[in-house]
């Protein structure tokens, strides 16, 4: 009857102010306003507004998490109603998220801590390189140890659940402020990482949550904005994306995380194609839990839910943090605001509004993770340090019931991770730019530059730092729920001095302002100028905000300018969100270019470890960096000048060309391409081959149709080909190398398909001389693209390219395969 209602209520209420539809007191429905922008349809599918999508799909417990959703079921059938209700819904207690305890059952509640390079505001934990970082070491041992460690820090400290990783947003637009707690605007690089990152954290036996479901590729309006008496001023923006270009681009990458077990997903803030992405059943009951299989819970973001029943029924098994900012309603009995879910849900299945089969189906789905990684056996206790982040709710409300004392406290979760985090990050430091700069070999007097090589001056940057509080000290890391506190940071300053004594190297060090107040640079230094100038220059992000420039932060271009018209041996080291334009890399002063991104707390060591040549940089860049900030496409939307409660809307038309795809297509030259990096020694790759694993003639078009398992349908991971090539290197030292392998799509592909598009990588260590051969594997989606007339992933009619070279630019050897004859179409 509730079902019904429910897909009754969103048929017909398509074009309703959403003020019209409220039932059930408090819940609004996820059916606002239909925006259809005119397209053509039949390529893209249509987008703006978003199909009712159910029943919910219940979980079957399919694949390995059979014996525990067994359990899980079992532990549901022992439940009140009451307390159904309350596996659903946050709770007060020293997580940032929590779920309460039911000692009577053994089950001593959920603890859920951010984020995605740390266990943040805990103490003597490890900060560890941000997402973007690790993308840029196209590594693949890197992404799965680097969480492999984290986990069992977030096991160490008590917690369940680790919010991480994040691939949304995915980087659509540069100047998205959480593109760095993310990997690359790259589907197939970061669905890549998000597997090998969610295997690495549940292998220590944590929860992994992929977030943020889907194309929170924005922070300005992310959320609604609301009057003082709680009614909506505006909608939170719609990220309107059509069905080609989400499964091509935006889901992809969680279809990886699906297929990796991920045990959670957290839905987004923003609408997509009009409806609020925790309330869109077509998102989360379709392409979910249905297309993708997914057999795991989602979570809200934090108070991103607006809906109850409603939200319920879409697909929605977890409210986070289990208050509403703008439902005002206070539970007496729990002196706080209410939740959508909590108690509504009790009502819910009381009046028969909501299934209680539903109820059932959260509560298995959030209980069968938490059996198969066995966290009912023995879990440490939650460790007290990171109390802070809960900021939900009056500690006076939880901490008696949370049993949480000193002795919980200041448990010491690092091990040996100090060393991994300096070798990922060093590994990871992408080398742009070398005129027989680098490695440094016993310089004679070093000038460190730049506000970025040193301490912070005003307190911690751990989190949202207001920007006088940036002005000084190295990024390590960004701001906002994926930030970290440092128990440890080694500056560059710090290290590079501990390192150039070895040699009796003098070291000297400027801030960024007397270099750009001061005309004549060179009367700064002593005797006749350093030989080797080092600038470090920082470019700050956040979430919340967007970044506003790609400018270096800190007039951080002009120091460039200051210190290289007086030094010849200018190296520019960079510690950034991302993308900053480079406009002084052709300076001919400028000798070397590095990004280290946000590299985590062994900044100092891992950046020595380069410039010295202790490590040989492989990293590529994960995104492209054009010459000028006007060339990229895809804008964020910055304002609205009306007053249309629906007007915030962000029309993703450029479609699949982002990042490389859109520079590919328009025949625009970059400045550095996608994939692009140097090392200090060079290589060379011969002979490609390319075999196919079935039978001649014997591919079919459409995937065979079997039973879906998490990922979508298992025929869509099986490998069709394998290609292989040669590598050497032809340099004088051992380096990495990182052959990549991108396909052209034939022509007979639906117009859009962008020129190439990245389907393997591997990153090949090789001493002088060694030659190796590297495979990569394509399996179907690979060579599929998404077919809005028949939903299903096709495999196009005629030829395709297949080439592998060292960059999206540098295709060195190519071949042709056709897996569907034009003629059998
Ligand atoms: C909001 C952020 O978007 C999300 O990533 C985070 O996990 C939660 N807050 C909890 O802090």
């Amino acid at each position: 009857m509730a079902f019904l209602f429910t897909i009754l209520s969103g048929l017909l209420l398509l074009a309703v102010p959403i003020d019209a539809q409220v039932y059930m007191g408090e819940e609004r429905s996820s059916y606002a306003f239909t925006w259809v922008q005119p397209l053509n349809t039949t390529i893209l599918g249509q987008y703006g507004h978003s199909e009712p999508v159910y029943p919910s799909p219940r979980t079957t417990g399919s694949g390995e998490w059979a014996e525990a959703y067994e359990k899980a079921r079992n532990f549901v059938t022992e439940l009140t109603l009451a307390e159904k209700s309350d596996m659903v819904t946050g709770a007060p207690g020293p997580c940032v998220g929590n779920i309460y305890a039911i000692p009577r059952l053994n089950f001593s509640g959920l603890c859920l801590q951010d984020g995605p390079v740390s266990l943040r505001v805990a103490d003597y934990v490890s900060v560890f390189p941000s997402g973007v970082t690790v993308a840029a070491s196209w590594d693949k041992a890197v992404m799965y140890e680097r969480n492999l460690a984290m986990g069992r820090e977030f096991r160490a400290k008590g917690a369940h659940v680790a919010l991480a990783p994040s691939v949304g947003p995915m980087g659509r637009c540069v100047y998205s402020g959480r593109n760095w707690e993310g990997f690359s605007p790259d589907p197939y690089l970061s669905g890549v990482a998000m597997e090998l990152g969610i295997k690495g954290l549940q292998d220590a036996g944590v929860q992994a949550v992929a977030k943020h479901l889907i194309a929170n590729e924005q922070e300005i309006q992310r959320n609604p904005l609301y009057y003082s008496n709680g009614t909506v001023q505006f909608e939170a923006i719609s990220s309107n994306v059509d069905d080609r270009t989400l499964h091509e681009l935006y889901l992809w990458p969680f279809a990886n995380a699906v297929h990796a077990g991920v045990s959670s997903v957290m839905c987004s803030y923003q609408r997509l194609n009009g409806s609020y992405a925790c309330q869109n059943s077509k998102l989360l009951n379709g392409l979910l839990k249905d297309e993708l299989g997914f057999q795991g819970y989602v979570v809200s973001d934090w108070y991103a839910l607006h809906a109850g029943v409603d939200a319920a029924e879409a697909g929605m098994d977890m409210d986070m943090p289990g208050t509403s900012r703008y439902n005002r309603t206070v539970v007496p009995e729990l002196g706080r605001m209410s939740s959508f879910f909590g108690g509504n849900i009790t009502t819910g299945v009381r009046n028969g509004s909501l299934e209680e089969t539903r109820l059932d189906d959260m509560v298995t789905r959030i209980m069968t993770p938490y059996f198969y990684l066995h966290q009912d056996e023995a879990y440490p206790m939650v460790d007290a340090s990171s109390i802070f982040l809960n900021t939900f709710y009056n500690q006076s409300s939880w901490l008696r019931d949370w049993n949480i004392t000193q002795d919980t406290s200041v448990r010491d979760v690092r091990e040996n991770h100090a060393q991994i985090i300096r070798r990922h990050a060093a590994e990871s430091t992408v080398l742009l730019k070398n005129n027989n700069a680098l490695p440094l070999n016993a310089p004679r007097y070093i000038g460190i530059f730049g506000n970025d090589a040193g301490e912070g001056q005003n307190g911690p940057l751990n989190r949202f730092g207001s920007p006088d509080s940036l002005e000084y000290g190295t990024y390590a890391v960004g701001g906002g729920s994926g930030a970290a506190r440092l128990t440890d940071l080694v500056t560059p300053q710090e290290a590079i001095k501990a390192r150039a004594s070895q040699d009796g190297t003098v070291v000297e060090s400027w801030l960024n302002n007397p270099l750009i107040a001061e005309s004549d640079v060179a009367s700064l230094w002593s005797y006749q100028g350093p030989d080797v100038c080092l600038v470090f220059l920082k470019s700050w992000a956040r979430e919340v905000i967007d970044r506003e420039t790609l400018q270096l932060d800190w007039n951080g271009t002009q120091v460039v300018k200051s210190v290289a018209s007086a030094c010849n041996n200018t190296i520019v080291i960079t510690h950034s969100a991302g993308v900053n334009v480079l406009p002084f890399a052709d300076h001919p002063n400028v000798t070397a270019i590095l990004l280290a991104h946000y590299p985590g707390q062994e900044s100092g060591n891992s950046i020595t470890d380069v410039l010295y040549g202790a490590v040989n940089p492989s990293g590529r860049l994960p995104y492209t960096i054009a010459y000028d900030e006007a060339d990229y496409n895809a804008p964020i939307v910055t304002d609205i000048q009306t007053t249309g409660v629906d007007d915030w809307q962000s029309w993703f038309d450029e479609r699949l060309e982002i990042d490389y795809r859109y520079f590919d297509a328009h025949n625009i030259p970059v400045r550095y391409e996608f994939g692009y990096g140097l090392s200090y020694t060079t290589f060379a790759m011969f002979d490609i081959m390319l075999e196919s694993t079935q039978q001649l003639g014997s591919i079919s078009r459409f995937p065979v149709e079997e039973p879906v398992a998490p990922g979508g349908n298992p025929e869509l991971w099986q490998t069709l080909y394998n290609v292989r090539v040669d590598v050497t290197n032809t340099g004088r030292v051992r380096g990495s190398a990182v052959p990549q392998l991108y396909l052209s799509f034939p022509d007979s592909t639906p117009l859009g398909t962008p020129p190439r598009q990245l389907r393997g990588f591997e990153k090949v260590e090789l001493a002088p001389g060694e030659r190796r051969t590297v495979a990569f594997a394509l399996i179907r989606r690979d060579i599929s693209y998404w077919d809005v007339v028949s939903q299903e992933w096709a495999i196009p009619s005629g030829e395709f390219v297949v080439s592998a070279g060292f960059s999206s630019r540098d295709l060195v050897v190519s071949t042709n395969m056709t897996p569907i004859a034009s003629t059998s179409v």
